[in-house]
């Protein structure tokens, strides 16, 4: 069984027909379900809880993913960053790129970009700009970054010619080593200006008991979603040619952290790793 779903287009168009898959489970309302949202369908459901049986920490490392979020973007507009593009936007939930970076400095501009319908359905929620920015939604794929470095949408929003805040935040590892990540994320480097952030969380297994990391690893599998755990030192290279900054590549609660929740955290409760680099000047 699928549903089709009204959606009204991020431009003001035309309600279209959209088929958002109900019935198989989908990363983006998976995430929604481990961060207690309520865009998610029985399957989304069925394969998270799966994952939560093998990983109870699963909702817990996937908040503490969000507030690296949280902390990266404050960070680059602490940089005087006033210019974010997101992929991997995700639906929609609390501190939403463009609320943290506005907060810190209402003037800056937010490019979001997500390839999954009901991540489009939602974008109104994420074009709630404040009056001295702008914000925008581009339904893309990151594995053709000229539709989205050549969209409209960019151009009006974003001038390479001063530094972005690239994020990619909980998105590679559900790229295989076969389509390149790597390769595709340089093309997005190099129209970044110096002074330029990369921001990344990446999944890993290698923080946790191996047996627990193959199982979670084959729920993926069982319910048709690829999901590749890569090594500390696999992601640290997808931030090539930049400069991280401290502490590094982490675990995703170690990076800077701020709230309790963090500081209780143990590795093998997290199941990512995060990064912040700057582009050289
Ligand atoms: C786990 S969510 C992360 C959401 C948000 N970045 C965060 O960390 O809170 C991953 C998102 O990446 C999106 N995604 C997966 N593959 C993608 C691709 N090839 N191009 C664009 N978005 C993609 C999914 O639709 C989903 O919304």
């Amino acid at each position: 069984m699928s549903e089709n779903w009204n959606w009204a287009a991020s431009d003001g168009s035309a309600p279209s027909k959209i088929d958002l898959r109900t019935d198989i489970p989908h990363p983006a309302r998976m995430y929604d379900f481990y961060l207690g949202g309520k865009d998610n369908f029985a399957a989304d459901r069925a394969a998270a809880a799966r994952v939560v049986e093998l990983l109870p920490s699963a909702p817990a490392g996937s908040r503490a993913n969000r507030r690296f979020l949280g902390r990266a973007v404050r960070h680059a507009a602490g940089l005087g960053i006033r210019q974010f593009l997101d992929i991997g936007t995700g639906i929609p939930a609390s501190n939403n790129t463009h609320e943290v970076a506005q907060a810190a400095a209402p003037d800056s501009h937010v490019v979001y970009v997500d390839n999954d319908p009901i991540v489009l359905a939602h974008a109104r929620a994420l074009l709630t700009s404040a009056p001295e920015g702008r914000t925008a939604y581009i339904d893309a794929d990151f594995n053709d970054p000229e539709s989205i470095i050549g969209a409209q949408q960019t151009k009006d929003l974003i001038d390479f010619s001063r530094p972005v805040a690239l994020l990619v935040v909980a998105l590679l590892h559900f790229l295989p080593d076969s389509a390149d990540p790597a390769a595709v994320l340089d093309r997005y480097k190099e129209v970044l200006a110096p002074g330029s952030a990369l921001i990344l969380t990446h999944g890993t297994g290698e923080l946790m008991d191996p047996e627990v990391a193959a199982a979670i690893s084959s729920t993926y599998t069982q319910a048709g979603l690829n999901i590749v755990s890569r090594t500390r030192a696999q992601v640290q290279r997808f931030f090539d040619g930049f400069d991280l900054v401290e502490p590094g590549v982490v675990p995703v609660h170690e990076w800077r952290p701020e709230a309790e929740e963090d500081f209780a955290m143990t590795r093998e409760e997290i199941a990512g790793y995060a990064g912040v680099a700057l582009r050289r000047g």
